[in-house]
């Protein structure tokens, strides 16, 4: 036997770890769907996966308390909704586990200012709240790197808008490794190859996103099928009538990709499908697509919304769980940077 089996032989390789959150600022988007959540499903048999509803990273715009807590309840129903078996993956709510914030205060004095300055994100949602540009908005980041960092994550499958801050994440863990040895995983985003980037069905130029004002540019994965093909008949494409994929055809560039992602079709298959049948045609084909597609999620929720004891219960396990593990990451930096253990 070689030194390299013997070795296997001897320490079985560690499953990698998978983690990723979102936001419960309303019902999930086709773009969360396909960007990111579809995956979290399918990729549960061959990791050890950790998800969670990002609360705490929601508040950084104004919401409405009340119906922050429905929809934080709701989505993590969605989660389930979407795939996620609580018995497969550690899933909760990420205020009901306080390492996440006690991380984020340590690793916000490992990031420089002028690093945070530089997040899209934080350019983008400050021009869009420009009465509200709070500090934890600026310091989102820090809290990210803190709920990726603390289960010592892999992989982190993501959109491609969340991309920048997988690199500060990175950037950050480095950091604190070279000054304290090796606490942290450096973590690498996994970025699907089709829906990584969904965008509006009203400009097609803008990411689809839950928070757009006009109820058009998105389809909520929980809208009625009739819903889901009429805003898909809606959708801005452009003057010409030709289904194909081609540069500066954003919006059928757009259709195409989503088509693709629910049907499993290549872009010749679609091209070659659609030749001389002008847009209209396409457009229904897709909405009729995606509701389809959706319409197993539509129905989990509906059953799991019916049992709020079970959904709790699965939240209640995962938080204690989710709290343990992160512990030990916690206690480590905690010891690194010079503070007595934690007393819980
Ligand atoms: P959030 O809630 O904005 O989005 C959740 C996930 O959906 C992806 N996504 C999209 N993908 C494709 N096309 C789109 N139009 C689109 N819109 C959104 C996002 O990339 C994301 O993967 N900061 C995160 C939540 C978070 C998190 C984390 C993620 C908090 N802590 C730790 C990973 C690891 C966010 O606001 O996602």
């Amino acid at each position: 036997m070689s030194e390299t089996e013997q070795t296997a032989q001897a320490k079985p390789e560690r499953k990698k770890v998978i983690l990723s959150g979102i936001q419960p600022t309303g019902v999930f988007t086709l773009g969360n769907y396909l960007g990111a959540v579809r995956n979290w499903g399918q990729m549960q048999e061959d990791y050890n996966c950790a998800y969670f509803i990002a609360n705490l990273h929601a508040i950084t715009v104004r919401q409405d308390p009340a119906k922050l807590r429905q929809q934080t309840v709701a989505s993590y129903a969605l989660l389930l909704a979407c795939g996620v078996d609580p018995q497969k993956s550690l899933t909760f709510i990420q205020s009901h586990v306080p390492t996440h914030a006690e991380l984020s205060w340590v690793l916000s004095c490992y990031t420089q200012f002028g690093e945070l300055s530089r997040m899209t994100q934080f350019k983008d949602k400050s021009a869009k709240h420009p009465e509200n540009v709070n500090v934890g908005l600026f310091t989102y980041p820090d809290l990210m790197a803190a709920d990726i960092l603390l289960y010592q994550a892999d992989l982190v499958p993501v959109g491609a808008d969340q991309k920048q801050h997988l690199e500060i994440t990175r950037d950050i863990a480095t950091r604190f490794n070279n000054v304290h040895g090796n606490v942290f995983t450096v973590p690498e985003p996994y970025i699907p190859k089709l829906g990584a980037r969904i965008m509006s069905l009203a400009d097609p130029t803008k990411k689809m996103s839950k928070s757009d004002e006009n109820q058009n540019a998105f389809v909520s994965i929980l809208d009625a099928p009739e819903t889901i093909v009429k805003k898909f008949k809606r959708a801005v494409t452009d003057s010409e009538a030709e289904v194909v994929y081609r540069e500066g055809k954003d919006g059928i560039n757009n259709l195409m990709g989503i088509y693709s992602a629910v049907t499993g079709d290549s872009f010749e298959t679609i091209q070659r499908d659609f030749a001389g049948r002008g847009y209209g045609d396409f457009k229904q084909a897709v909405g009729e697509a995606v509701a389809e597609h959706l319409r197993p999620v539509r129905e989990n929720f509906d059953r799991l919304m019916k049992d709020k004891a079970y959904l709790e219960q699965c939240y209640t396990e995962g938080a204690k769980k989710a709290l343990a593990i992160s512990s030990r990451t916690l206690e480590k930096v905690y010891h690194k940077v010079g503070f007595t253990k934690p007393i819980r």
